[in-house]
């Protein structure tokens, strides 16, 4: 890390991508996608299903092989992860790959001795990952005997055993309840807070909102934007929503040219419209001239589901 100004911290690179590309077949999952993960920030994947996310994933954690394009960590170019850049990765994979047959404490003790860890050390950062993810009381509990979420707080509590240096996590809050949720986004703040490098996929946007410094939206192997979500908001939508959740037969037909001759922009999602403008309460006045029922409608600020739906919704379109 340099410090070139009080206000401003230069980060390195500690991870690359250039024009990185992967093909199952004859069918071209990852189509030549670029990208720097700076050392100590969280960078986001956000992507429908199938965008490439997982794939891109299992690349930098060593479970597939670069076959187009480079990728490189700690500056050395990776084929595929060697073992030693593998000991400093967490790695949490989109699929619960927890050991059936052993109980909760086992499943971290046995991963911890992959990497070396023994003794009363392996035992007591065994107890302070399962504090950390609200497990302490399933301590000696079989792990099938975990519901789906808390397998999934297992997992991450493993990930993060050999003290890793960046961790990958392939949405791992999905099936969590709010609690849990907030308790991962607890730690992974704190590992922010000691210079852990974060890469993370997720389909949630407040996730994404909450805890990614940058990130990227990908759709069909190709990346559609990068930057912080505020630069996105700012860059991709106009700052104000009215969502018109009515229906169909009761919008009016010439609501598209109306919207747009105010400025703003129309944009059919499929359980409403999204009008988009710079000034929402000007918009929110038009609504009864346009015959259109306040009721019916909701005026927020735009935030990242917006980015993210205006962009892989014109990625269908075209
Ligand atoms: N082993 C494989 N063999 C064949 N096709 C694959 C394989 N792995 C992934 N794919 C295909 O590559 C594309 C990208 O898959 P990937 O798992 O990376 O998507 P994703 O963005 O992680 O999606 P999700 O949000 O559903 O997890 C998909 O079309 C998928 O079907
Ligand atoms: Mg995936």
């Amino acid at each position: 890390m340099v410090h070139v100004r009080k206000d401003e911290i230069i980060l390195n690179n500690i991870i690359t991508a250039q024009a990185l590309g992967k093909s199952y077949g004859g069918f071209r999952a990852l189509k030549g996608i670029s990208f720097n993960i700076k050392e100590g920030e969280c960078f986001g994947f956000l992507g429908h299903n199938g965008a490439g996310k997982s794939t891109t994933m299992r690349m930098i954690y060593g479970l597939s092989t670069v076959d187009e394009g480079t990728l490189s960590m700690f500056g050395q170019k990776i084929i595929l992860t060697p073992p030693e850049i593998k000991s400093k990765l967490g790695i949490v994979p989109q699929e619960d790959n927890l050991d059936p047959d052993l109980t909760v404490i086992e499943n971290l003790e046995v991963y911890g001795a992959l990497f070396g860890l023994d003794g009363s050390k392996l035992r007591e950062r065994s107890k302070e990952l399962l504090i950390s993810m609200g497990l302490q009381d399933k301590e000696n509990s079989s792990v099938e005997s975990l519901s789906g979420g808390l397998k999934r707080r297992l997992v991450i509590a493993r990930a993060l055993i050999n003290a890793p240096k960046i961790v990958v996590l392939d949405e791992p809050t999905t099936g969590l309840d709010p609690q849990a949720r907030h308790l991962v986004w607890q730690k992974l703040r704190s590992l922010k807070s000691i210079g852990v490098t974060l890469i993370l996929t997720t389909h949630y946007m407040e996730e994404a909102m909450q805890i990614c410094d940058r990130l990227v939206v990908m759709h069909e192997g190709e990346i559609l934007a990068e930057g912080s979500p505020r630069e996105l908001i700012a860059r991709c939508v106009l700052p104000y929503v009215i969502e018109l959740h009515m229906p169909a037969d009761s919008v009016p037909s010439d609501l598209r040219e109306k919207v747009e001759k105010a400025n703003g922009e129309i944009l059919q999602v499929a359980d409403g419209i999204f009008l988009y403008c710079e000034n929402g309460q000007l918009l929110w006045e038009k609504l009864k001239d346009w015959g259109i029922p306040q009721h019916a409608c909701l005026l927020r600020p735009s935030n990242l589901e917006d980015v993210f739906l205006k962009l892989t919704g014109k990625g269908e379109e075209e």
